[in-house]
């Protein structure tokens, strides 16, 4: 068996797909989550796919105690993937402490007992946010961080802070990985993406459109500067989002990374529209999707997409899948759900 990687939020959405992509690359992969957005039932659907269940701890990382009892029995760790985190943009405006104690303590409990531990490999999950409207597109690693939209937003900015300073002072090797927009599931129509409620994100609203779930899709604005005018985003399928954080962590064990500290955006390099984006889905399914334009949405940035030349260049690592797949994947994914396969 391979190295031990730690990940937390190991079943969430790119979580849990990133531990599948962990367990095939041959890594060791122990998992912690706190379960506040997602189901443990999730760590049986990884086991079906890649044959293994990874070690499961229903923990907070906010819990000091409950965490320096984990790490004392995982001493063995070469490295941690960082997913844990509140992330409804909407919900931080609302809650905004819940959001800046969760996400900050909870960074700030795992950075210490990693460096108390000597475990020096970490990988975050990070965010296209920090870059807020991009004055320039496709959006490159060197492009100003912006003042965040949201609560959500500025915690993922400043846990970059937090790790580019502890990086300096304690030995830390890290990758910031800045995604774009993840939509879509697993082949295998096992795992996918759990919102609870009302979907936030465009895809799943789509998707339980379809499924009769929800009404009708609101379309939030088309009269932005773009050319349908609806809002332009870069959608990436999970999975290959998902095998990005083995090219990292690996990078990392291997000490092929450059500085100590390394940040990388992972996108399709492509914009699509929110219009495309239902095109797409109505062309994979055969389906006509009810939608309706309604009022922008607070928060939005019109137009953004990545410049993905340097995780192309240095981690060797590019978006393959089409957003045909992504949507067929997504839409597989909804109908097993309505089918009841997290309850079989
Ligand atoms: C996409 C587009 C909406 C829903 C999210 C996260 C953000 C980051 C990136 C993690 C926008 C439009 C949506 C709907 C719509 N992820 N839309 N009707 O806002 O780009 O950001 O992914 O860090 O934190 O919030 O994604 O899927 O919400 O919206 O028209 O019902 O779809 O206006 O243009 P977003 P999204």
């Amino acid at each position: 068996m391979g190295e031990k990687i730690l990940v937390t939020g190991g079943t969430g959405y790119i979580g849990s797909h990133t531990v599948v992509e962990l367990q095939q690359s041959g890594f060791e992969v122990v998992v912690i989550d706190n379960l506040s957005n997602s189901t443990a039932t999730i760590i049986e659907q990884i086991g079906r796919i890649s044959g293994k269940k990874p070690r499961f701890y229903e923990l907070d990382l906010c819990n000091e105690a409950a965490l320096r009892v984990f790490f004392r029995e995982n001493y063995d760790l070469t490295g941690v993937i960082h997913f844990a985190a509140f992330k409804a943009v909407g919900e931080s405006v609302e809650s905004p402490l819940k959001y800046y104690h969760n996400n900050l303590v909870s960074l700030l409990n795992l950075l210490r007992f990693m460096e108390e531990f000597e475990t020096n490999n970490f990988v975050f999950s990070s965010s296209c946010t920090v870059y807020g409207q991009p004055n320039e597109l496709p959006v490159t690693e060197l492009a100003p961080i912006k003042k965040a939209f949201s609560p959500y937003g500025n915690t993922k900015q400043i846990s970059e802070e937090i790790i580019e300073d502890t990086v300096v002072s304690a030995g830390l090797r890290a990758i910031l990985l800045r995604y774009f927009n993840p939509i879509g599931a697993h082949e295998s129509g096992l795992i996918g993406e759990l919102p609870i409620g009302i979907p936030n994100n465009l895809v799943p609203f789509i998707t339980q459109t379809a499924i009769g779930k929800r009404q009708k899709l609101m379309v939030f604005g088309n009269d932005y500067d773009t050319p349908d005018g609806t809002a332009i985003r870069d959608y990436i399928h999970v999975v290959d989002l998902a095998k990005a954080h083995v090219v990292a962590i690996d990078r990392l064990l291997k000490g092929d990374n450059k500085k100590n500290l390394e940040v990388f955006n992972l996108g399709t390099g492509k914009g699509t529209s929110v219009m495309e984006a239902i095109l797409a889905f109505e062309r994979v399914t055969g389906m006509k999707l009810p939608y309706e334009i309604t009022s922008r949405r607070t928060g939005d940035v019109p137009r953004v997409w990545a410049d993905t030349t340097l995780a192309n260049l240095k981690l060797g690592w590019r978006a393959e899948k089409s957003l045909d797949e992504m949507m067929a994947s997504a839409w597989r994914w909804e109908k097993n759900l309505a089918a009841g396969i997290l309850e079989s």
